[in-house]
């Protein structure tokens, strides 16, 4: 009948309010990185950042963050910065910009792992 009708929308529409909340939960707390996987990604990110000192020799010297040992909080935070734009520095940016969520996730739980 007519009633049983609207009582579906209605769940349906519960449903769907309870699964965006979901949804939005994850989005607060993404999902712990797998360090095994980071592993596997940081090729792209040692000709840099793997350096002894932290310097790159090429094009020119210059500082490089140590990474290595960061918080995987911050090294997650800090990639985000270079995707959008917050953080302006163009080899970052340029790198980020490739990354996934799950990427970050998995690079910071590499690096951020070897913390302690
Ligand atoms: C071309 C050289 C280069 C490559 C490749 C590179 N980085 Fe960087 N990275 C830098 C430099 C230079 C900075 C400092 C930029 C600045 O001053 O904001 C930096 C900054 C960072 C920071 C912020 C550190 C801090 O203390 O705020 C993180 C995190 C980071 N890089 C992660 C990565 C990861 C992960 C990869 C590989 C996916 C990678 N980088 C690849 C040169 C590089």
């Amino acid at each position: 009948m007519g009633n049983s009708r609207i009582f579906a929308a209605l769940f349906a529409g519960a449903t769907l309010a309870v699964f965006s909340q979901s949804v939005v939960a994850q989005a607060a707390a993404p999902a712990p990185g797998n360090a095994e996987a980071g592993k596997a990604k940081i090729a792209m990110c040692i000709g840099c950042h793997g350096v002894e000192g932290y310097r790159t020799a090429y094009p020119d010297v210059y500082h490089v963050p140590k990474i290595y040992g960061q918080q995987q909080a911050y090294i997650v935070k800090s990639l985000q910065a270079y995707k959008t734009g917050e953080r302006s520095h163009p080899s970052m940016r340029g790198i980020a910009r490739g990354l996934t969520d799950a990427d970050m996730a998995d690079l910071a739980a590499y690096y951020g792992g070897a913390q302690k």
